[in-house]
């Protein structure tokens, strides 16, 4: 009865949690969108509007992280009130699912034996923003990235609701409503390092100043603002560290790139071309000195300078 009392007790911290960090989250595009005046074609304009998807997109990833300081809050959470309740005995209440991380389009729940399990999300929030709204590989526009993957985890699960063998591997193309994607031209191509390069280095001065970035990157972001050569190489290389913290393998691959190709896309339609150039020797995997040499940055400043947070390797279901 007590068991079950503390896991009642978890998942509702769990889920006042999520709840409000939906909220904030939601909140902050919303706050983002209204301050930023946009200005002409191709400067701050589209990249702003860009940077906020991004930084959804990269607080999406940092949600592992997030996760794991939530688990270890409810956790002292449910020691103090057992042991308030009682000190003597040994109770071991553990929510299974605190241990698990689910993939895109799952969440955590706990069967009949009690066991965690990784299921299809069962309803996606509802979302009005045209913004949320995802292009597919196959050019269909979907409501949120949220229902392309509970849609692919359907089919994976041979579920009834699966709408077709081929949605097993519908994948997010980019951000936005599918369109007609125009050329990327010549002269569009050989500045678009340079844009990439201010683009990087004003998102990582966004996060400085919203204290988003780890105490190792601030010090390479003050670098960058004091020091003009290390500018761009300190942007580039901490958003590379940044694009490999899940797998912390010291290669991008191409789905690692997702992060910045796929809210960039519907509003820079070179970025495509651009990244595929970045993998130069198309091994589907970009290095340092390969994402260097693409952002036309000098291949002494590009050392390797990753923070090794998040070492820890994690229970994937
Ligand atoms: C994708 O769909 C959009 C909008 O329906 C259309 O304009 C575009 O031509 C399509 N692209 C391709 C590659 O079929
Ligand atoms: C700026 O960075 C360059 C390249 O890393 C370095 O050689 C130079 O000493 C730095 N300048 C200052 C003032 O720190």
């Amino acid at each position: 009865m007590k068991g079950l009392l503390a896991l009642a007790l978890v998942i509702a911290v769990i889920c006042t949690a999520d709840a409000s960090r939906m909220r904030r989250r939601h909140r902050r595009i919303r706050t983002t969108t209204t301050e930023r005046p946009t200005s002409e074609q191709l400067g701050r304009g589209d990249i702003s509007e860009a940077e906020h998807i991004e930084h959804g997109m990269s607080e999406s990833l940092d949600e592992k992280r997030y996760h794991e300081a939530e688990i270890a809050r409810v956790n002292d959470l449910l020691n103090e009130v057992s042991n308030e309740e009682n000190e003597d005995e040994e109770i071991n209440m553990e929510d299974p699912c605190l241990k698990v991380h689910c993939s895109a389009g799952r969440v955590c729940e706990i069967n009949e034996h009690g066991d965690a399990m990784c299921n299809c999300i069962k309803d996606c929030p509802y979302e009005t923003d045209s913004r949320r709204m995802v292009c597919t590989n196959f050019n269909e526009t979907w409501q949120s990235d949220c229902e392309v993957y509970r849609q692919r985890c359907l089919c994976l699960d041979n579920s009834d609701q699966c709408r077709g063998p081929q949605y097993h591997h519908v994948q997010i193309e980019y951000y936005g409503t599918c369109r007609e994607m125009p050329d990327c031209t010549e002269s569009e191509m050989s500045d678009f390092p340079r844009r990439m390069r201010d683009w990087l280095f004003n998102i990582m001065r966004d996060m400085a100043e919203r204290r988003e970035l780890t105490p190792h990157y601030l010090k390479m972001e003050r670098e960058a603002e004091s020091n003009l050569t290390r500018r761009w190489a300190n942007a580039a290389i901490w958003k590379w560290c940044d694009l490999d913290a899940q797998t912390n393998d010291r290669f991008v691959s191409r789905h690692e790139l997702f992060p910045i190709r796929a809210p960039l896309m519907a509003l820079e339609h070179c970025i495509a071309p651009f990244l595929d150039r970045c993998d130069a020797d198309d091994d589907h995997r970009v290095t340092l000195a390969e994402w260097g040499k693409c952002l036309e940055l000098d291949e002494l400043e590009m050392e390797e300078r990753c923070d090794d947070f998040n070492e820890n390797a994690e229970h994937y279901l």
